[in-house]
């Protein structure tokens, strides 16, 4: 069947609108002619494959990678400069609008190609070869990786020795590798615990692959370490801290940087400022740093002790509070100038709605998922703020993510 392809659905898909419906076409853009193979319903939704182009539109190009289309990370590599960076602009613009949010939407800041520090692999020892790479979309084969051009080249460069080394650790499981200011953490998870004979062999292993510290991680994710040759550390601006193997940080140092930016400026009047979702302190340890005066609040115990024992911390005081059982109450929030709030993708409702009623005249709110910073900036709305210009930061180059930001101040007499 010949279709023509109308436009790009939010996760990268070429759409074509037909008398039958939408039919979404992976690897297709806007203004092509393309040729599809069985159409296939899942969920609601119909798909097919490209089985020829048949008229290519001008914004394609060709994907740099040698993976493209099979490792199901950088859906949007065959979109031109311009286009890609459409495809992102509009996404955001579409969901605001769809939810009802009226906002400035500022063009989106972008991170250079290789600049992804942190990647989690899987591997299988098949025979005499070790598969290491990422899981295929929809799918549980391993597409076997020697390059990935959107992590750092300290990480794409460990992959050989990481492949020799891994089969030690038994015949399958995941790799993260997390590049830090002082080498790299590297965890990996299998199904038994390392032996003696792994142990003794690690140091040579981390010496040549210029790992500071490697952990082993059971099947619930509870890390050990098996040799730290260097506490691992990373830098917010000038504050440091050393983070606890496979805690949160942004997938990026440029894209972190954004964000730390449009947070520290938007902060400038603020003196007394409560980080709700703090992470490692990515944002309340250059704060602190500034002579402000901060509440650290997350959930993950590791992550707030890390935040307790930087030397950057100065009078930070730390809370471990789980912010969706148990957000921090109206008359607990207006005791600050300002709220710093970056939940994960499901949003933060509960606490917004605290928020929603406090008195607090400044919130900052970072999200990695449009829909549920959408439907949380309503809530503040409708409870007296007025909204900024959201600023989106694309991190995760190619895919279909994309973080955004916005600073909200309370209206006077609301
Ligand atoms: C998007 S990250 C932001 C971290 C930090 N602001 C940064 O930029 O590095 C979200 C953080 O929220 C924490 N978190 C997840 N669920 C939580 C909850 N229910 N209560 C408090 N913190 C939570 C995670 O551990 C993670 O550190």
């Amino acid at each position: 069947m010949k279709v023509f392809v109308d436009r790009i659905g939010a996760r990268g898909d070429g759409i074509a609108v037909t008398e039958g419906g939408s039919i979404y076409i992976p690897d297709a853009l806007p203004g092509e002619w393309v040729r599809i193979g069985k159409i296939k319903h899942r969920r609601g939704v119909a798909r097919a494959e490209v089985r020829e182009l048949l008229e290519a539109s001008p914004a394609r190009v060709t994907p740099g990678c040698f993976h493209y289309n099979k490792c199901g990370g950088c859906v949007g590599q065959h979109l031109g400069k311009e286009l890609y960076a459409a495809w992102k602009q509009e996404h955001v613009e579409r969901v605001l609008l769809r939810a009802g949010l009226k906002a400035q939407v500022l063009p989106v800041l972008f991170v250079p190609i290789g600049s992804r520090r942190r990647v989690r692999m899987e591997f299988r020892v098949v025979g005499d070869e070790t598969l290491l790479g990422f899981r295929e979309a929809g799918s549980a084969w391993i597409v076997d990786v020697n390059d990935c051009i959107v992590a750092t080249a300290g990480i794409v460069g460990v992959l050989p020795i990481l492949r020799q080394f891994l089969p030690r650790f038994g015949g399958e499981g995941w790799v993260s590798v997390t590049e830090l200011s002082n080498g790299l953490d590297v965890v990996v998870s299998s199904q038994d615990q390392p032996d003696m004979n792994l142990r003794m062999d690690a140091a040579a292993f981390c010496a040549e692959a210029g790992v500071s510290r490697l952990s082993w991680a059971n099947r619930k994710g509870q890390t050990e370490p098996i040799l730290i040759i260097d506490q691992p550390i990373v830098w917010f601006a000038d504050a440091s801290v050393a983070p606890p193997p496979l805690c949160f940080l942004q997938p990026t140092a440029q894209g972190e940087t954004e964000l730390r930016n449009f947070v520290l400026e938007a902060m400038g009047g603020s003196e007394k400022v409560v980080d709700l979702y703090a992470g490692c302190g990515a944002f309340a340890l250059p704060l602190a740093a500034e002579g402000k005066s901060i509440h650290a609040v997350e959930a993950v115990v590791a992550q707030a002790e890390a935040i307790n024992s930087s030397a950057s911390k100065r009078s930070t005081t730390i809370e471990v509070r789980d912010l969706w059982r148990q957000p921090l109450q109206a008359v607990e929030l207006d005791r600050f100038d300002a709220v710093i709030i970056d939940p994960p993708r499901a949003g933060a409702a509960p606490q917004i709605n605290q928020l929603a009623i406090s008195s607090v005249p400044s919130i900052v709110y970072v999200s990695c998922n449009p829909v549920t910073f959408a439907r949380d900036a309503l809530l503040l709305l409708n409870g007296g703020y007025k909204i900024g210009p959201v600023q989106p930061v694309d991190q995760f180059v190619w895919s279909h993510h994309i973080e955004l930001m916005a600073q909200f101040t309370r209206i006077a007499g609301k």
